[in-house]
């Protein structure tokens, strides 16, 4: 079946009778047509029509045409005319001069009316103005033709607006100065115009026949749906969006990977925003020079510079970094500063949440997790964000090895909708090995996080003796991944289209 016997096939009966009152002459207002296709007014008319447009079987040009009319002070001013010249007459009854209060008095104007006609006295030539002491005295000029405001008061009505560009123009501006006298509104003409696809399904010779488009009980009970047709459902017909309400897409991925990790046996854990440098760093094993700690890369805190640290913690670190400390490391030599460990910071990464929860917890077999927001001293651009989030994690039990740490983040990435994942070397200061993990997003490898298993300079200061495999992932550029974005900041600008758009996960 070819697309013009297909659309004709999905069409509606309302549709159909719009098409065929169109067949003959392509185009019509659509007045006309509600009319001659017996549509009950113009709105059921245009809501077939714009399934139409919709099935690009029609044009629809709108077309609005502003029209004026007389307001209540326009229609008493068209009566009794203008109030000026209403004074004039006045004045040239009673010999052409008269003073201001006569006027007022005997001129059979409102004094509202009297201002605005002294307003337009000498500014339409009507005559002049003679102080006498203290009164003044309208002289007026010999009777002035009409002006074109009042000729355009002539043309008008105030129960039957006209276009205006069929009022003489000098006279509407002039009027339009002046409140209450014009009103103003607009004629929206719609016009229906068959496309070269409606020509061709007009062409089919489109019969209108009672259809059902909705099965009842009483059609199935009588027999009814045995003779007459069902209008087949049309999935392709536009439908507006339902806009509810609903969570942000970020948080829905983050519930969607909190529910893995605890559908896997990892429990939750949290940490703070500010810590000191003795557990984001030194327990780590990073170098107290390591260049990452440098104010570039680090946000440290001015308020409050430091914080107490446990001496139990300072000399144990102090010990592994400077001399290895009996982990059957040398350390990295040189010196450790306790003061430094104390130095306040936005944590840059939540490793520090899973090596406090080792340091409390040393024995036993321990699988933990958390999401959750670090910081860093980093410019922003399309990739990277100065605060953004880590899925971390560890596992511990005796035999946990390399293989079972792939196998875990393999797990996640699975159920997480990502199969490809492909392993590079990398190095961090404590893990051995270390690894960063790529993703395939279909077009090409994505960097999305490190993992490795801890050092013993990590682990045996707090007495751990199982290996400890560990992890961090971005989760922004996973929902960069997830949700196709090709800009990290798109997740937090807001974008109420963009959001509006996002399906519920
Ligand atoms: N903390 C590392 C980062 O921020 C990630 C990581 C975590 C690497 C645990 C190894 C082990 O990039």
């Amino acid at each position: 079946m070819d697309a013009a016997h297909e659309l004709a096939q999905r069409l509606s009966n309302p549709e159909r009778r719009v098409l065929a009152a169109l067949a003959g002459a392509r185009e019509a207002p659509l007045e006309t047509l509600a009319q001659s296709a017996g549509f009950a007014n113009e709105a059921e008319a245009m809501n077939a029509a714009s399934w139409l447009r919709a099935k690009g079987v029609v044009e629809i040009d709108e077309r609005s045409t502003p029209l004026v009319s007389l307001g209540p002070e326009g229609e008493r001013y068209r009566q009794h005319g203008l109030p000026e010249r209403r004074l004039h007459a006045f004045v040239a009854s009673v010999g052409g001069r008269a003073t201001l209060s006569r006027a007022r008095s005997e001129g059979g104007l409102t004094p509202g009316e009297v201002q605005i006609a002294l307003a337009w006295w000498k500014r339409k030539g009507l005559g002049r103005l003679e102080r006498k002491g203290d009164d003044t005295d309208l002289v007026a000029n010999a009777a002035p033709p009409a002006t074109p405001d009042e000729q355009a008061l002539g043309a008008l009505d105030a129960s039957r607006p006209v276009p205006e560009t069929g009022v003489e123009a000098e006279g509407l501006r002039v009027l339009r100065q002046r409140p209450g006298v014009l009103h103003f509104g607009a004629r929206k003409e719609r016009r229906v115009r068959l496309t070269a696809t409606g020509a061709e399904v007009a062409a089919l010779g489109l019969h209108v026949e009672e259809e059902f488009s909705q099965l009842t009980p009483e059609i199935i009970q009588s027999g009814a749906w045995r003779t007459k047709t069902v209008r087949p459902y049309d999935v392709h017909t536009p439908a507006p969006r339902p806009q509810v309400g609903k969570p942000h897409p970020l948080v829905q991925l983050v519930e969607e990977i909190r529910d893995i990790f605890l559908e896997l046996g990892f429990q939750e854990i949290e940490d703070e925003y500010v810590v000191p440098a003795l557990w984001n760093m030194d327990a780590l094993f990073i170098p107290q020079d390591h260049p990452a700690r440098e104010m570039q890369d680090t946000l440290y805190l001015a308020h409050p510079a430091r914080l107490p640290v446990d001496a139990k913690y300072t000399r144990l670190f102090g010990k592994v970094h400077t001399t290895g400390g009996g982990t059957g490391s040398r350390g990295w030599g040189g010196g450790f500063d306790p003061r430094e460990s104390e130095r306040a910071l936005l944590r840059t990464h939540t490793t520090v949440g899973t090596i406090r929860y080792l340091a409390e917890h040393p024995k036993g077999a321990h699988r933990v997790f958390s999401i959750g927001r670090v910081f860093r001293n980093e410019a922003m651009d399309a990739t990277h964000l100065p605060e953004f989030h880590q899925i971390e994690g560890i596992a511990t039990e005796p035999g946990a090895d390399f293989r079972m740490l792939l196998g875990i983040l393999q797990e996640f990435y699975r159920r997480i909708g990502f199969e490809k994942l492909r392993w590079r070397p990398s190095y961090y200061p404590y893990t051995e090995p270390s690894m960063d993990v790529e993703v395939w997003n279909g077009t090409k490898w994505l960097e999305l996080g490190g993992c490795g298993i801890f050092r013993p300079e990590v682990t045996q200061p707090l007495g751990v003796e199982t290996p400890v495999l560990a992890w961090g992932l971005g989760l922004e550029r996973l929902a960069m991944m997830r949700f196709g974005l090709g800009d990290i900041r798109q997740l937090y600008v807001s974008d109420l289209e963009w959001l509006k758009r996002q399906p519920l996960l």
